[in-house]
């Protein structure tokens, strides 16, 4: 059992990692401001755990709270971050100052805690355009976004720590993450999330907006983007085989994905398949800063942990579906 530190254990991701540690018996302390993540998630998760991970309500550079919180503490998986590719276009300096500039502040904080292992949430964000390909990890980082450069500046600043410091850091740049867990009682709240799912089921609620599909006219099979989508259920278990990864004085960079794209009109079918309900969804203009496919090659991280995804596109639908009907208005107001 370790005790572990999780920033952004309140928003989507870190939820289902925070449930996913306390189900393994770690002691966990979720450090978030609340800025996107929901206290009710965490309430949820330990209904579900059957014990609670002990909250720290604070801004990740605010060293008054973020010192004590790292006491005792084995290693950070640091997941809070500002996460908008179209928000960090119209505002860079938001994620800038967030993204970076408190993360730089909270590297340091840990440094001086002694606390030099650190699970990092990086994405596919940081690649830029690429061939048919799947992408493999030793890709040129090119970041189309400035949302995807705080990640690149992020993951560098841990090769440094870990080559300077003999920090043991592992980044997983995630590909694109669905679902909910299978109880539906924790997932992505549709009216804070720009991705696709969430926004094509929310379509199907009562007063729902029909979806706009960015682009239908990329160099793909059906002209829509390709993407690969990976279950949310089996990213909280890729923290854990990461975490198991850690090596001082290394910094090691994994995708996670399944390697297995789907075009959006692929996912709508998806929907279609699960829901019994044709989303409703117009075609648009391609979006800024997107790009036509982005397929991970999984086999580093596979090779190094095991790690296999096992969910399916359907199934990660259904779960998604299942939270989003339950849960209509998200978590409600914070
Ligand atoms: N969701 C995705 O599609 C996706 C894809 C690739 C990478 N990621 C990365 O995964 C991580 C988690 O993403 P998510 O989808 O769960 O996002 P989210 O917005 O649901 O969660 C982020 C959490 O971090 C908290 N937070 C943000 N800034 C903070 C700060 N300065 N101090 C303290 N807490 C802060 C928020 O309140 C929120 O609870 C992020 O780092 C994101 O960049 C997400």
């Amino acid at each position: 059992m370790a005790r572990l530190l999780v920033t952004g254990g309140a928003g989507y991701i870190g939820s289902h990692v925070v449930l996913d540690l306390l189900l393994q018996g770690h002691e966990v302390v979720v450090l978030d401001d609340l800025s996107a993540g929901h206290p009710l998630a965490l309430v949820r998760v330990a209904e579900l755990a059957g014990r609670a991970a002990r909250f720290v309500h604070a801004d990740l550079a605010d060293l008054g709270r973020v010192v004590p919180a790292l006491e005792g503490v084995d290693a950070v998986l640091h997941l809070a971050a500002k996460k908008a590719v179209p928000e960090s276009m119209a505002a860079p300096e938001l994620y800038f100052r967030n993204n970076v500039g408190a993360l730089c502040t909270f590297l340091e904080a840990m440094e001086h805690a002694g606390v030099r292992r650190i699970v990092y949430s990086s994405s596919a964000a940081v690649y830029g355009p690429q061939p048919d390909a799947p992408i493999t990890e030793d890709a040129a980082l090119s970041p189309e976004s400035p949302y995807g450069l705080t990640k690149a500046h992020g993951e560098q600043m841990l090769h440094w720590m870990c080559a300077r410091r003999g920090w043991a850091a592992v980044s997983l740049r995630y590909f694109n993450p669905v679902g909910a867990h299978t109880s539906g009682r924790i997932g992505q709240p549709h009216e804070d999330a720009a991705a696709l799912v969430p926004r094509a089921l929310a379509a199907l609620l009562p007063g729902g907006r029909a979806l706009t599909v960015f682009g239908t006219d990329w160099p793909t099979p059906d002209g829509t983007c390709l993407r690969d989508f990976i279950h949310i259920d089996d990213l909280g278990r890729a923290h854990r085989l990461a975490l198991d990864a850690l090596t001082p004085g290394v910094h090691a960079v994994y995708n996670v994905g399944t390697g297995r794209p789907h075009s959006v009109r692929e996912v709508l079918s998806a929907c279609l398949r699960v829901t019994g309900r044709a989303v409703p969804a117009h075609d648009g203009p391609r979006r800024d800063g997107d790009m036509a496919r982005a397929t991970a090659d999984p086999s580093r991280f596979r090779e190094a942990t095991g790690f296999v995804a096992a969910g399916g596109l359907d199934a990660m639908v259904e779960s998604a579906w299942r939270w989003t009907e339950a849960n209509p208005r998200g978590y409600g107001p914070r």
